[in-house]
């Protein structure tokens, strides 16, 4: 492979880094995408299965649907992509995570601090009171009960849904401040979450995309390369690592 020509001594170990994910990071991981070919929206209805209207009407459809991603989601390991953001993490102290995934795998890379936007698939929450529930969600998708008598839903934001308000405002307020934003796995195409690059943008980061294909923010990036993440990240990391530490 190529060298990819990134300003790496424009920056230094206390620059500010914003790892923003998507689904396309865990793809390595054997965790299938949303929008790709054989991504879940090309062959499920994500009216039915991700929307509380969905729920409203077959909750045990839905359960059984999350139950089976949980299960696979539990044998995946993270991949060189998540363990390239540990590595940057290690030089870049001052870095976070903000991603759109629900699979924990982040946490399991060590990645930290991790702001989930979209929530995490292995915890529930009450779909009437909203209580949080179990952390460790079954994998069998059979129905539980809050004590308020509701039924236990997955803890992840659906269609229709708004999204945590702090940690949406954590994450905008870090993408402000940080100097370098990468954008990773993303099709860039569900907001508020598809804001953050050109956020970062806008509030004058170096932002870098690593995607196999383009996306409708491509061209508003700084450095926009294709390629898979597990092979593109640690290239990028080894050029920062040589040009700064
Ligand atoms: P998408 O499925 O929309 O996009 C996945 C992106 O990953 C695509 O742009 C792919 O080209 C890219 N990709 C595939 N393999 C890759 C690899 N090995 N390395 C890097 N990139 C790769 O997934 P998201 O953008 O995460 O929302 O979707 C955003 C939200 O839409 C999700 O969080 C989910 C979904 O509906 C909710 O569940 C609320």
């Amino acid at each position: 492979m190529k060298d990819i020509n990134i300003p790496a001594s424009r920056f230094s170990t206390n620059s500010r880094v914003v790892f923003f994910t998507g689904a396309g990071i865990s793809a390595e991981s054997g965790i299938s995408t949303f929008r790709d070919i054989d991504g879940y929206w090309s062959k499920y209805d994500p009216t039915k299965l991700a929307s509380p209207q969905g729920f409203d009407e077959d909750p045990d459809l839905v359960l059984q649907w999350y139950a089976a991603r949980r299960k696979k989601i539990k044998k995946a390991r993270p991949n060189k992509a998540h363990l390239a953001i540990s590595d940057f993490q290690k030089l870049f102290t001052d870095s976070m995570v903000i991603t759109q995934n629900v699979d924990g795998l982040h946490w399991q890379a060590g990645n930290a601090p991790v702001l989930e936007l979209h929530g995490n698939i292995h915890r529930e929450k009450c779909f009437t009171c909203g209580r949080p529930g179990s952390e460790v969600a079954s994998t069998k998708g059979a129905k539980s009960y809050c004590t308020c008598g509701g039924l236990m839903r997955p803890n992840v934001v659906w269609f229709g849904e708004s999204l945590a308000m702090s940690t949406l405002s954590d994450a905008f307020e870090a993408t402000r401040q940080c100097d370098i934003f990468f954008t990773i796995g993303t099709s860039a195409l569900i907001y508020p979450a598809a804001q953050l690059p050109y956020e970062a943008r806008n509030t004058g980061a170096f932002v870098i995309e690593v995607n196999p294909e383009e996306t409708p923010f491509s061209e508003a990036a700084d450095l926009s390369v294709r390629g898979k993440a597990g092979e593109i990240l640690p290239k990028i990391f080894r050029e920062f690592n040589a040009a700064i530490s």
